[in-house]
């Protein structure tokens, strides 16, 4: 399909709704409910996979040449024949898992993206669906819909995915008030950028579309980072391991086979499989949000970001990146290019995130805690850092010195917490007052304790 006079500000459901595939529907414009699900055709090794996402956070300008299906296209609707309905849509009938219909094109995409998940054996993974809400059919009949679907037909769905998704290119989309760039290098970006002064770098929209879909905001010149292979990069040595800043959460999963199982937990806790299909590390940070969870995360793994901007090249320590509320020390102009990891990796490592609901929803604290032990049981390096505490994310250093040289026991971690609470001094607002949030900062550590002390014995 090509596309004329529309301006970059347009965002893909829009879009898809103004020419007639009206499946796809507007809940909530900010990620939360995937009526506007559609499946986008990504690169998996030498073929594709099918990835849904939320087409309220996708502008229109960052589908320009990639290949997406929306609800319309998966019935088979031979001329003069009775429609039939693709093996997904039918299991959802089937077990009347539908009422009013508006939530349903969307679970049918998030589950026909998991049905044709490459490798997936045995039934649909109903965490697939973990980004869809219904509000009238409850989820018992979705539920057992998606553990009716058994192994995918080799359809054309199926044969498509043998082949590459299609490359995604430069371009420039533009009108008289807004401007969209997707350059294919560091050194193209740093030219818009400077022709651009006022322009922003998109990565998965996942923020920044949410800030304008809800606020209104008229968004600035953007220049897209998803072109740029060094931030598509992905690098593991004895080291380190060295994430690109612009691959989504979930492709550093599929990459980083041998992660700690705190980045598992972290992974599941964040957003829904349509966000992490989108949302970026780079983005995650860039936020500089005091309750982002990819900072604590990396702040107790000891993280260091490659910066790269008009002055040059620089790698600094994620601890010292954040410069206040929502504030980093990113230089006008300069990108987040990848995320390094020192190995080895703390022998002990838990990522804690306690939020109103368990899945889908934005921490109240995060915590990730770390520890490496000698021989005799001694912390040798200590990791207690934090989000939702203070005005950025953070580490709490004299908790951290308050046990390292010492055995780790449950008297260590008694240490650890008093001295959390002469250090935090957090702030009350409508997820939790301050001094819930200091609770809960000690108790992860008590929590934290009798979950390693057993193994360390
Ligand atoms: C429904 C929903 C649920 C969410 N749940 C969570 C959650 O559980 N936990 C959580 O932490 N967040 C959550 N978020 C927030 C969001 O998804 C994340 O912050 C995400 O990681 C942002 O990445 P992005 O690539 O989409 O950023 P974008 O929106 O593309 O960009 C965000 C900001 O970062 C800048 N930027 C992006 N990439 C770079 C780069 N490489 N270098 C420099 N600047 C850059 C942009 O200029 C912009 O200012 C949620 C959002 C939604 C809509
Ligand atoms: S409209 Fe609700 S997620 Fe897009
Ligand atoms: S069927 Fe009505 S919202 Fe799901």
């Amino acid at each position: 399909m090509s596309v004329e006079g529309v301006t970059p500000r347009q965002n893909l459901l829009d879009y898809i709704r103004g020419v007639g595939l009206t499946g796809a529907k507007e809940g909530c414009a900010e990620g939360e409910c995937g009526a506007c699900t559609v499946v986008l055709v990504k690169q998996n090794g030498e073929g594709s996979e099918y990835r849904a996402v939320n087409s309220c956070l996708m502008l229109l300008a960052m589908a320009a040449g990639q290949e997406i299906y929306t609800v319309e296209s998966l019935a088979n609707c031979p001329a003069g024949a009775e429609a039939e309905l693709h093996p997904v849509q039918q299991a959802l009938v089937d077990h009347g898992g539908s009422q009013c219909g508006y939530c349903t094109p969307g679970f049918v995409m998030s589950l026909f993206a998991e049905y044709y998940r490459p490798g997936r054996e045995g039934h649909c993974l109903i965490e697939a669906m973990g980004g869809n809400l219904c509000r009238c059919t409850g989820y018992r009949p979705i539920r057992d819909a998606s553990l009716s679907l058994g192994r995918a037909p080799d359809d054309i769905f199926r044969q498509r995915l043998s082949q590459p998704a299609p490359p995604l290119t430069e371009c420039t989309y533009a009108d008289d008030e807004a401007r969209f760039s997707r350059p294919a290098s560091l050194a193209a970006c740093q030219d818009e950028m400077r022709a651009y002064p006022t322009a922003r770098f998109i990565a998965g929209g996942t923020d920044l579309v949410v800030e304008a879909n809800l606020r209104g905001t008229r968004l600035p010149p953007l220049i897209s980072l998803e072109a740029v292979p060094e931030l598509q990069a992905w690098a593991e040595t004895g080291d380190f391991v060295d994430i690109g800043a612009g691959l989504t959460l979930n492709e550093v999963a599929a990459r980083w086979v041998d992660a700690p199982l705190a980045f598992r937990e972290w992974l599941t806790l964040f957003a829904s499989p349509p966000i992490r299909n989108r949302a970026t590390l780079g983005g995650n940070l860039a936020t500089a949000s005091p309750i982002g969870d990819a900072a604590p995360l990396l702040l107790g793994l000891d993280a260091q970001l490659r910066l790269v901007g008009p002055a040059g090249q620089r790698v600094v320590s994620l601890a010292g990146f954040f410069a206040g509320y929502r504030k980093t020390i990113l230089q006008p102009g300069e990108i987040i290019v990848s995320i390094r990891i020192p190995k080895p990796l703390p022998d002990f490592v838990r990522f804690y995130k306690v939020a109103k609901r368990k899945l889908d929803d934005i921490s109240t604290v995060a915590a990730c805690l770390a520890l490496s032990l000698d021989s005799g049981g001694r912390v040798t390096k200590a990791r207690f850092a934090y989000g939702g505490v203070a005005a950025t994310p953070l580490r709490t250093y004299e908790a951290e010195q308050a046990v390292e040289g010492r055995r780790w026991s449950t008297s260590a971690a008694r240490r650890a917490q008093e001295e959390i609470s002469r250090a935090l001094r957090p702030i009350s607002d409508y997820r939790g007052s301050a001094e819930y949030r200091l609770a809960l900062a000690r108790s992860l550590v008590e929590k934290f304790a009798w979950e390693t002390l057993e193994q360390a014995a």
